[in-house]
């Protein structure tokens, strides 16, 4: 079995935040968890988090397969994958990865898995080279270019410093020879921690075959450790996100304004205007326009449609649908397809069918809308009575006159008529027109008369 041990005890205290660093989003992602997916996707089998600091915060982020080890005292990364030491069988290939590195990609960790099967080696080091090593360890190659060790900043001599490859903190081991290395780590160095990078070296002597792996870029190994870091690795994440989308077809009009997550889908030939969030498992079809300015949250788009200056929450749109400017579908909501949901039509927790119109300013909440309905301007289903919620359906075919209220629960049947300004406290049957407003009233020669009782005051 693969398995990685994801190092995620430390405390973060340069977040200068009450929530454990890991825990903290990119791309609304949690950053551990961009790790264990990139692990994931590259093969790994199991996951394994080393947990320290808001322990019950991180769980409940994790997902339900992703195993968790507690380190209550940080004595360094040795004694953090020592942790794991129980779920580490001799059989096994152990990834060592750190839960704060978000951008790590998961092309650059299968390749490196390679290496490490295609050479055999005991250990191997993901490495990178750069211009300022400071604070990262060095990697020590023997003439040969064959790993020696690694040495820590706070331990290295004025030569080892000098070494411009680094250690990313990215391991892979034989599960054997990493549970006899962990059994012989010392901590006697300058920090007084028990190193995992020591455990090469130990290895080496063993007889393991150590390598090193020149095979990431250093920005995919930048480690967050605050808020002004969290925000590059997000920028530099949102640009990789907006491009990947780009190369599948994807028009994005203007990439600086636009944040799109992790996770979300896009079709080709959709056109996504400036101003756009479309965050969490959004999945949008092909040839949509969508924006300028609109959210979309966890919803789910079809094909052909537009949404322009809106805000769409966990709610399903269908295709060839008209949404805005200004609507707001708030959760639970679904709009069939070829439907219009017009400026200021807030949709709440209803279905509306297909071919069915809300063209503007009505108010949707807690129903159940047929097929080719018509909603006039201004309509309010009237779902509260300060209490309780109550469900209103409207059948297929149905009209609703402007300006009507529909006070649930009440069912409008199919091809029924509403008047408008018709408030409407009773089922209308099948067919039928229903004016619920007082008739009009007309008064000859009042106004005459109100003229000349203004005059005589
Ligand atoms: C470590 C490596 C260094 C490498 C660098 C890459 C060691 C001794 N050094 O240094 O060679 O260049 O990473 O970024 O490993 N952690 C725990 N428990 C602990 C200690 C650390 O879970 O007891 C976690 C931290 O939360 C962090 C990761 O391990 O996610 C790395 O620890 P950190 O202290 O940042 O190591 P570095 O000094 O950066
Ligand atoms: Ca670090």
């Amino acid at each position: 079995m693969k398995k990685a041990i994801i190092l995620a005890a430390g405390k973060g205290t340069r977040m200068k935040s009450s929530h454990p660093k890991v825990v903290h989003k990119v791309c609304g992602k949690e950053m551990v968890n961009h790790v264990v997916d990139a692990s994931a996707e590259a093969g790994v089998d199991e996951n394994i988090v080393v947990l320290g600091h808001g322990i019950d915060e991180v769980k409940s982020a994790l997902s339900e397969d992703v195993k968790v080890v507690v380190q209550n005292e940080q004595l360094g990364t040795a004694h953090a994958v020592m942790m794991a030491n129980d779920y580490i069988g001799e059989d096994d290939t152990v990834v060592v990865l750190c839960g704060d590195t978000p951008l790590i990609e998961s092309e650059t960790l299968s390749s490196f898995f390679d290496f490490h099967k295609n050479g055999d080696f005991a250990v191997t080091v993901l490495t990178t080279s750069v211009e300022d090593p400071t604070g990262y360890g060095r990697i020590i190659r023997d003439s040969n270019k064959h790993l020696i060790k690694i040495v820590e900043q706070k331990d290295a001599s004025d030569e080892e410093k000098a070494v411009k490859e680094i250690n990313s903190g990215i391991y892979c081991f034989k599960g054997k020879y990493l549970k006899e290395a962990l059994a012989k780590v010392g901590n006697d160095n300058a920090q007084g921690e028990y190193y995992l990078p020591d455990t090469i070296e130990l290895i080496r002597l063993s007889g393991g075959k150590a390598g090193a792996c020149e095979g990431a870029t250093i920005e995919e190994l930048m480690g967050v450790n605050s808020r002004v870091q969290l925000s590059n690795a997000e920028k530099i994440m949102r640009r990789k996100i907006n491009e990947a989308h780009m190369e599948n077809g994807v028009t994005i009009i203007d990439v600086d304004s636009t944040y799109i997550d992790k996770d979300v889908e896009i079709g080709n030939d959709t056109v996504i205007m400036p101003g756009c969030m479309i965050t969490k498992k959004s999945k949008i079809g092909s040839s949509c326009t969508i924006g300028p300015d609109t959210t979309i949250e966890n919803s789910t788009v079809g094909d052909d449609t537009t949404i322009k200056k809106s805000e769409i929450l966990d709610s399903e749109v269908g295709s060839n649908t008209k949404v805005g400017p200004f609507a707001y579908l708030r959760p639970q909501s679904q709009v069939g397809n070829n439907c219009k949901i017009g400026d200021f039509v807030e949709v709440k927790k209803a279905k509306i069918g297909d071919g069915s119109k809300a063209s503007h300013l009505s108010y949707i909440g807690d129903a159940e809308v047929g097929k080719n309905v018509n909603i006039g301007c201004g309509v309010v289903f009237v779902n509260y009575d300060g209490k309780n919620k109550f469900k209103s359906i409207v059948k297929d075919n149905a009209f609703i006159g402007s300006n009507s209220n529909l006070i649930a629960p009440v069912v409008i049947e199919e091809d029924a008529y509403i008047a408008t300004g018709s408030t409407i406290t009773d089922d209308v049957p099948q067919g039928n027109l229903a004016i619920a407003r007082q008739r009009q009233v007309l008064k000859p020669g009042w106004v005459e008369n109100k003229r000349k009782r203004d005059e005589q005051k």
